[in-house]
This record gives C-alpha cells, structure tokens and sequence, in this order.
C-alpha cells in the first residue's frame, strides 16, 4: 500500500524523505517519488520499482538551507505502474501525494477538464493538485483554495501538498487513510503514514484525526476540523526505541498484530468492494475464461485459510474448490486440468513447498493466481496474478492479521466469481453488507479480552485441547488449535464437530478441554448436540457462541450477527487472543516460539 513522508526545515531533506520511504517500504509498492521546493529550486523525482532506482536518479541533486519536501511510495490502485503514475503529481506549480482513493475522481476530473486542465496521468491523485490550483485562482489564498478541495474529495485519504504559491509551507489533509505529524527542538516539522519513519527525528507526535486539515510552516502547525474550527494538536512523546515504538504499547508484536487487524482488513477491502460489487483491478476478466474448477495450495495458517475459502467459493459460486498442503501436493503425482485455476496463497511469498508446487502447476500449463503478503516475493514473481492482502509488515511468527486478511480477499475472490457467473442481487448486496461490518467488528473491545485474559488461567494444563467447529467453522476451528499449540506448547487439535464420535471422543475427561466454535448462522442445533455429547462425557467445555450455552463450563458470547462470515471473523479474534493469553501466563516468548521461523525457506 502506498506510504507517504513529508518534511520542513533545513537539515538534509533528501535523507529524511528517501530513508522514510524504506521504512516504508514493507507496505508494498511499485514506484516512488519525491520533490522539494528549496529557496533555489522546485524538483520532482520519479522511478519505477524499487527505491533504490530513486536514489540513483537523486544522486546528484543536494539540496541545502530550508526546504519543504513530500514523497511516496505508490502501490497502482488506478492507473499502471509507471512514471507518470507515480506521486507526487504535478500542477501547473504544485505537487501533491495521496494515500487512499478519491471516489469522485471521474467526476472532478471532467469538471477540471471543462475548466481547462490538462491531465497527464490516469490516477485519482492528480485531481487533487489540480483542484488546488483551480481553486487558488478563484480566492487567492493558498489553504483556503487547499481547504475548499479537500472538502470536494469523497473517499479515503492522507495527502500532502506543496506549491510555489507558499514555498515555505506543507498543506495536509487526512480521512481514512493514516497521516502524523512529528516536530523536534530543531524546529524541523515531519510527516509520516506510520511512526516508523519519524523515530530517530521527532521527538513528539500527534496522530491526526478523520477530516482534519491544515497546514505547518517553520515553527507553526495549524489543524482544523471540516467545519474550519482550529483545533489544538495533542503531541505526545516519540520514544527513540524502534522495536519499542514498532510494539506500539503492546506486550508483544503478535498482540498488536491482533489489535491491528481492523485497519489492515480496510486496506484488503479498499477499492475492491464497491456498494453494488466488487472489483479486483489485478485480473482481466479473459484470465478466468474456461476455468472450470479452482486448486487451492498452501501451508499452515495459509491453509487454513485455504480450507475456508474454498467453502466460500463452492457456497457463492458453485465452481468446485478443492486445497491441498503443498508439501502433500508436490510428491503425489497429482492429476492437473488446464481448466483448473491453480491459487497459491502465503503470507511470506517465500515457503518452499508452496512456491515448488506453484512451479510445478505453471509446468503443467496450469493459470496461476497468488493471494500474497509481500509484494516482489517469489511467489508473486512466479504467479501469473497476484492479490495482494496488504496486511502490512507482520512480525509476530504466529500468523494473525495476515490470515485476517487472507480470509478478506479469499472471500472477496468467491464474489467476484460468483458476479461473473451470475448472483442473485440480494445475496451479492447481503454478502457486500456483511464484509463492509468486518473492520468495524474486528475492533478489539476491552471487555472481550479482559475476560479472554481471566479465563485463560483455566486452561493451562490439561492433556489437550479440542477445538471443534462444522462447515466453515471446522478450519478455523484447525486454526485455532494452530494457534493454541505453536506459542503455549499445549497439545491442541482441530477437528470437525461431527468427526468426534468416530473416535476422539475415546478422549473426553475433565481434563479435555473442547473450545466450541458454535456460530448461530450456521448448523446450530448440529454442532449444539456434538457439544452436549462431549460433555455428557465430562469433557471441560469453553463454547464461544451469541447465543447461551447452559451447559458450557466456560463462556465467551460474541455479538449476534446475521451472517455466518461476521461470526467467523469474531471468532477469530476469541481463538488468537485465547492463545496469546494462555502462552503469555506460560511465560513463553509469544514472537519468537521455539522451534519456528516466520519464513519457512526449506523444504
Ligand atoms: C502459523 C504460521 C505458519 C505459516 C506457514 C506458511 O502461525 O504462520 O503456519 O502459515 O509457515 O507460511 P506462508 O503463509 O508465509 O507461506
């Protein structure tokens, strides 16, 4: 996803803008770029690819004294990944960089065009610096003309702007999208879309809220609310320690990885989920023609995610989904149709066995699809198409926000093949009503995971732990367990709920513990009675459910939701904050368990 940084004052601002940009980098991009206003000058600098063919552009710029300067890193939302593309975007004598996306660009655009504006690139962007020009000439005051576009834009943004008109100063504007301010004893003033650049170079920081706006010059920050009421930034302390700053407050990455998952899901929906479909830019329709079944191929939680997302896509689009781990797959002598989609997914874009299985699909003439993490990996190489899930940077080994999002584009993916085989409207705009709920319902409420935390004192022993759901329910029941066992080092096992009576069930004594995944969308009364036999057999029972539970020794209630997809993702969120909580009173390093690496290279 695209990142921004931006920077006022007279220290070395090409360092700042370009070091920014790498700590950026793990967003994912495909271009870059960066232009500076100086008392000398006005540059603009853009490259395609990595960073590093940026700085081999910047090689002999050295700008000096005091400056102002914004740069990007875009990831292609609209428009291809090239030159012209890329931010910042030019007016007749201003520049702009945006994250998010402008939803009345179309619109704006014409209107601009009508006006006499020449547009060079296809992005939403650069409608912004020409509004600002536009409007510049009509009330000759550069934050009202910046005021009075902003407020014309519809969508998702963070943007910077800077323009001949007032060398010395950046114009700011933030909704969705994240933008913070920094500033330090040098008077030097910065802006990021996340901490990490700033750390090191502010010592203060105030994160700025939904529709604000304003502009920072040397020594002055104004902010303003929509309604043009000034408002009094909160700046708080910065702390130097980048692993402590990357944590965020939280005890571990993989907690705040948990916590995170509301904002990261936004980014895997935006631009793709529209009120009346969905979208995925990445594939042209002629790439699914004559697909006749689909092969999904992964390890571990990405399997997992695999397994869910082919009840989905047999659910909405009736087009047979089968998964196999890749590590099974690769030596099977598997049978492969070239009317079979082959889909990878992988947080990494690294593991061994899944990469050597996309080879071998792409050998047998099979189309590939990746649905990947980390833009330029092998897989995405490989892959024919890839989605990416944009699930930012994830540290924490235990897989969180990346399944998160996984599930997202999984789910996204079935829709999309079902609009193309043709959906009933009123499951599309059910289906479309239900994803826009997941950001908001992954919010991490305090109450839910102070009693997760109180009841994880029960579970610390024990010979073992069942997690148990049906359908859809039963991989992230596999999940759960995943999760369970890899940081507490308890033995945990996911199994299909009508699966136990042929034979697990030999194990049930007080001393088993069945984490109940019991959804009510969705084969209720079935799971209920599977339930109730475990504990007619004095297994300890912990059902997580919105509907009461009488005979549940242990009892976590989610919200009560209308869609079975809603409950999924709320008890997602129940499973990894259990394990967290259990591992954490075990004392166990949570990041770093033994015995794991985050990228599995080997075979
Ligand atoms: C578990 C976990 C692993 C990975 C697996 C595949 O929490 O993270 O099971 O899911 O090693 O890795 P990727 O998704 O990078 O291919």
């Amino acid at each position: 996803m695209c990142g921004i940084v931006g920077y006022i004052g007279s220290n070395d601002i090409k360092e700042f803008l370009i070091e920014g940009l790498k700590e950026l980098e793990y967003r994912g991009y495909d271009s870059a770029g960066m232009a500076v206003i100086t008392d000398e000058d006005m540059r603009v600098f853009k490259a395609v690819g990595k960073i590093r063919n940026l700085e081999e552009k910047i090689k002999d710029f050295s700008p000096s004294g005091e400056g102002v300067g914004i740069a990007h890193t875009r990831w292609a939302t609209h428009g291809k990944p090239t030159e012209l593309n890329a931010h910042p975007h030019l007016g007749e004598f201003s520049y702009v960089v945006h994250n998010g996306i402008i939803e009345n660009y179309k619109e704006l655009k014409k209107e601009l065009e009508k006006a006499g504006h020449r547009f060079v690139s296809q992005t939403d962007t650069e409608t912004v610096v020409h509004l600002f020009e536009h409007y510049l000439k009509e009330l000759n005051d550069p934050f009202r003309a910046f005021d009075k576009s902003v407020s014309r834009l519809e969508g998702a943004y963070a943007i910077l702007l800077i323009t001949k008109a007032a060398p010395d100063t950046v114009f700011f504007a933030k909704n969705g999208s994240p933008l913070i301010i920094g500033k330090n004893e040098k008077e030097e003033i910065f802006f990021a879309s996340s901490d990490a650049p700033l750390i090191g170079h502010a010592s203060e920081v105030t994160y700025l809220e939904d529709k604000t706006r304003g502009y920072c010059k040397k020594e002055q920050i104004s902010i303003f609310d929509e309604s043009g009421k000034n408002i009094k930034p909160d700046f708080k302390p910065l702390t130097a320690d980048k692993e402590l700053a990357q944590k965020g407050g939280f005890r571990f990455f993989m907690e705040k990885e948990i916590y995170e998952q509301s904002r990261v899901i936004s980014e895997t929906i935006m631009g793709r989920v529209k009120s009346d479909g969905v979208e995925l830019e990445e594939l042209n329709r002629e790439f699914l023609d004559g697909i006749e079944s689909i092969k999904i191929c992964a390890c571990g939680t990405s399997y997992h995610a695999g397994l869910s997302g082919a009840y989905l896509i047999e659910r909405l689009s009736r087009i047979p989904a089968h998964v196999e781990i890749a590590s099974e797959f690769r030596y099977k002598d598997p049978v492969l149709s070239d009317k079979t989609l082959f889909v990878v997914i992988s947080q990494s874009g690294e593991t061994a066995d899944t990469l050597e299985a996309l080879k071998m699909a792409k050998r047998s003439g099979l189309k590939t699809l990746a649905i990947c993490n980390v833009d330029n990996s092998s897989i995405v190489r490989e892959a024919d198409i890839t989605l990416l899930t944009r699930a930012g940077i994830e540290k924490g080994v235990a897989s969180t926000k990346a399944f998160a999002t996984q599930m997202m584009v999984l789910w996204i993916f079935a829709l999309y093949l079902a609009q193309k085989r043709g959906i009933n409207p009123q499951t599309l705009s059910k289906e479309i009503d239900a994803i826009l709920h997941i950001p908001k319902l992954l919010q991490v409420k305090a109450g839910l995971h102070e009693k997760i935390k109180r009841l994880s004192k029960r579970y610390l022993h024990g010979h073992g732990f069942f997690f148990i759901g049906r359908d859809i329910f039963y991989p992230l029941a596999l999940e759960g367990a995943l999760k369970l066992k890899e940081i507490s080092y308890l033995h945990a096992e996911g199994y299909p709920a009508g699966e136990m009576k042929h034979g697990p069930i030999a194990l049930a004594d007080p001393e088993l513990f069945t984490i109940a995944l019991m959804p009510k969308n969705l084969l209720y009364e079935k799971i209920k009675s599977n339930v109730e036999e475990l504990s007619a057999r004095d297994s300890t029972i912990l059902a997580i459910s919105p509907e009461p539970f009488e005979i549940a020794d242990d009892f976590i209630k989610i919200e009560s939701h209308d869609h079975y997809m809603m409950e999924y993702f709320e008890m997602m969120l129940v499973v990894q904050l259990l394990a967290l909580e259990i591992a954490i009173r075990l004392g166990n390093d949570v990041d770093m368990p033994r015995n794991l690496a985050k990228s599995v290279t080997v075979e």
